[in-house]
This record gives C-alpha cells, structure tokens and sequence, in this order.
C-alpha cells in the first residue's frame, strides 16, 4: 500500500530522549505511517536554541539518543528519512523567504507560542522563539510535505504553514501544497505526577529507562486521590496509573475498570503490575537499543544519507521557488 505521491514530515526537538508520551502521542503512529507514505522525520536542533540558547553543547548527544530511540521502536530509515535541520542550511533561506510573507502582528497572535512563553517564564524571548513557527512552516514546505502527524498544541503552526503556502502560491506561483495536520487520536499520557509529562518536571519515563528505574518511578506515581487505605472503593476515571493502563493495555484497562471499585485491588499490587507491564513492553525496545548503540557509526551514516536525501529534494524546492519569485 505504498502512497509515494503523498509526503509526510513531522519532528522532534533534540532537547533529550525520547519518553512514553511521545511513543503513544507520535512514535507509534509514524511506525505504522512509514508503510504508506513517504516519510520524513526532522531532528529540529535550530528550534532548541530558540528558547534554550545555553542548551547548545548538548544538542549533539540529545540527536543521538533520539536517532536511537527512533530505531528502537521500529522506525525503519530503510523507509523512512531522518535528518538534521541545521544540517541542510536550505532550510533557514527558505525561512528567510517564509518571514517575508508573514506580518509581525500574525505572528504575535500564536497561543502556542504565547502559551510557552507564560510557562517558561522568559520576560524576554528572542526574535528566533517568537518566529520559530514559522521556521516550522520552512521545516514542513522544504520538502513540500503533504501531511503533518502532530499533537494539538501544534495546531496553530499549522494553520500558519498553510497560510504562508497559501499567499506564496497566490502572489508568485503555485510551488506548496497545502498540508494538514494529522491529529494524533490518544488522549497525552500525563505524567506519573498527573501533570504535563516532561523532562524537565522528573514525571516521565524514559524508552532507554532501565526496568529497576521503571519500577521506582511507577511505585512513586500518585494514583486515585480518594482511594485511602486497601479495601476503599477505587476510581479508575480519576486515577493517573488508569491513564497508562488504557494507552497500553486497553484489554487489562476494561478488567480494572470492574476490579477497581470493588475495593480488592490495592494501589500497590497494580502499580506493580503496571511495572511488570511495561518493563515486558520496552524489554524489546531497550534490546534493540543496544544493540544499535554498539554500531557508533550507523548514526552517523543514517543522518547522511537522511541529509543528502532531503537535500536534493529542498535544493529542488528552491529552484522552484526563486524560478517563481523570478529571483537568482
Ligand atoms: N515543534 C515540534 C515539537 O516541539 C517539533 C518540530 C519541529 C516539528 N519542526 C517540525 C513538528 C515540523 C512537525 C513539523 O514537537
């Protein structure tokens, strides 16, 4: 069922490895994508430094670990391309083309953006963090991609990809696609302390997490706030493990949702058993782990060929845009 005239991008920001919530929300579905579609899948290291200019030294390693987490879980660059942003400077010149073609006013009313800057507290965020949907919009167009998998907050970079594609197509020539966004279906998976996961907050787990560390992790999580002692009643809808039992084990999620309220089942025993759960669920992708981390090469040599791969492709962007733009 290959679809090649149809092109897929979507990406990650090197800020570290990857964690559960980004398997169930993206990783998963690029799996199963990469069969139909043309695949593209960008390391976006340029959009850290946006906000986490001090952040520069380990961009280098969080790349690595991404390219492994990708591999682990089966994302196959037989079949898909993977590449480095900064690595194919054709996409900031497309950037600098995209910034024209957007007011200063339209990029100010993004709630995405404007949402970060409320929770990471920066008084004073740089021209680069306000404009980096726009980079985004260059990141998606470079390969004039079709489709774009991403979760609800990326929305609104949507929107403005297909605005700036839009008014590129109607003031010079018909060059973009107008992509849309594929909406991941999965509820986000919180964290184990019921908040946004993340790494920064301590409240994810990791695909390369080791299983003793799952299981410290998981007995931490907090649970059913009105569950006390062994024997109350238990409220699966508002319990956060219940959140990880139905993104990975729908099947032993129904059989909680009866067990539960009866009162029999103790916090404890099912955070165990959650352990026990999902240390045989990543068992295979940690294998796999390492057994790509003992190839040192093999990283290196997939981000070239993902390089000189999206690089014809974007210098053939280009070509097409500056021919239209009747500029050199
Ligand atoms: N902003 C995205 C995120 O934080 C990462 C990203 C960069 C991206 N460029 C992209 C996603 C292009 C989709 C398409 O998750």
């Amino acid at each position: 069922m290959q679809n090649k005239n149809k092109i897929i991008l979507t990406g990650d920001r090197p800020t570290g490895p990857l964690h559960l919530g980004h398997y169930v929300g993206s990783l998963k579905a690029r799996v199963a994508l990469q069969d139909k579609y043309e695949c593209y899948f960008i390391i976006a290291d340029y959009q850290v430094l946006t906000d986490q200019l001090n952040k520069s030294k380990e961009i280098e390693n969080n790349i690595k670990e991404i390219v492994l987490d990708y591999l682990s879980v089966g994302i196959d660059p037989n079949k898909s391309t993977i590449f480095v942003q900064s690595q194919i400077p054709e996409i900031a010149e497309l950037y600098v083309i995209f910034s024209m073609l957007v007011t200063f006013q339209r990029v100010k009313r993004n709630p995405t953006v404007k949402e970060e800057i409320k929770a990471s507290g920066i008084k004073k965020p740089s021209l680069g963090f306000i404009s980096y949907p726009v980079s985004q919009a260059a990141d998606i167009l470079c390969v004039r991609a079709n489709l774009v998998p991403v979760g609800k907050d990326q929305l609104p970079h949507i929107e403005l990809t297909r605005e700036i594609a839009r008014t590129f197509n109607r003031t010079f020539k018909k060059v973009f696609p107008i992509p849309e966004p594929i909406l991941s279906k999965t509820p986000i998976l919180p964290g184990l302390d019921g908040q946004k996961m993340s790494k920064s907050r301590g409240n994810a787990i990791f695909l390369k997490d080791d299983p003793k560390t799952v299981e410290k992790k998981v007995m931490k999580a907090i649970t059913d706030p009105k569950k006390v002692r062994l024997g109350d009643p238990g409220h699966p809808e508002i319990c956060n493990i219940y959140n990880y039992y139905q993104a990975f084990f729908p099947k032993h999620a129904e059989e909680l949702k009866e067990l539960c309220p009866s009162g029999k089942l103790g916090c404890v025993e099912c955070k165990k058993q959650l352990a026990k759960m999902l240390n045989e669920f990543l068992d295979p992708i940690r294998q796999k782990r390492k057994e790509f981390g003992k190839k040192p090469k093999l990283i290196k040599e997939i981000l070239e060929e993902g390089r000189i791969k999206t690089q014809k492709k974007i210098k053939k962007t280009l070509e097409l845009v500056k021919e239209a733009m009747q500029i050199t």
